[in-house]
């Protein structure tokens, strides 16, 4: 992780020091890193001559940005509205209770990490999940719970 954040710390230097740069600097850190650490709040701070509570206060305005490591796999459900009447909620809370993780957060093992989205924009194959890049459409709980198991 240290090397990591050395290599982005060289990137960072290509930036202007000006508020601009905030935002895609915390994207390319997440892009980098898979997430936003304290240690690159704090390095981008640094840089931009902005307090710690300035950047986390505008990474936290957007939920692109996540504060956690991510696990080997990435699993999204879908709570927009078309996926929410037909089963979303049941789909996130069977993931948690299953899965013993939390929306947000990273399984003990490190094998998920579960989020909930907005709209994966395919609302007619609702309720959709998504496990890394792959979109899986008309989800119920037997299907998500053998998707599961393709993902190690
Ligand atoms: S609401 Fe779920 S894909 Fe649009």
């Amino acid at each position: 992780m240290k090397e990591r954040i050395t290599c982005f710390t060289e990137y960072m230097c290509t930036y202007p020091k000006e508020e601009g740069s905030l935002i895609p600097l915390l994207q390319k850190a997440q892009g980098e890193l898979g997430y936003i650490s304290p240690e690159i709040v704090e390095t981008v701070a640094d840089y931009l001559q902005l307090t710690e509570s300035q950047v986390f206060g505008v990474a936290s305005f957007y939920s692109q940005f996540r504060f956690s490591e991510p696990g080997r796999h990435s699993i999204s459900i879908c709570l927009g509205t078309a996926c929410h009447v037909v089963g979303g909620e049941i789909l996130l809370e069977t993931c948690e209770r299953d899965l013993e993780v939390k929306s947000g957060e990273c399984t003990s093992d490190m094998r998920f990490d579960l989020n909930r989205v907005a709209c994966l924009g395919c609302c007619a194959l609702a309720p959709v999940v998504k496990i890394d890049e792959d979109i899986h459409s008309k989800v119920n709980i037997i299907k998500l719970k053998e998707m599961w198991s393709n993902y190690e």
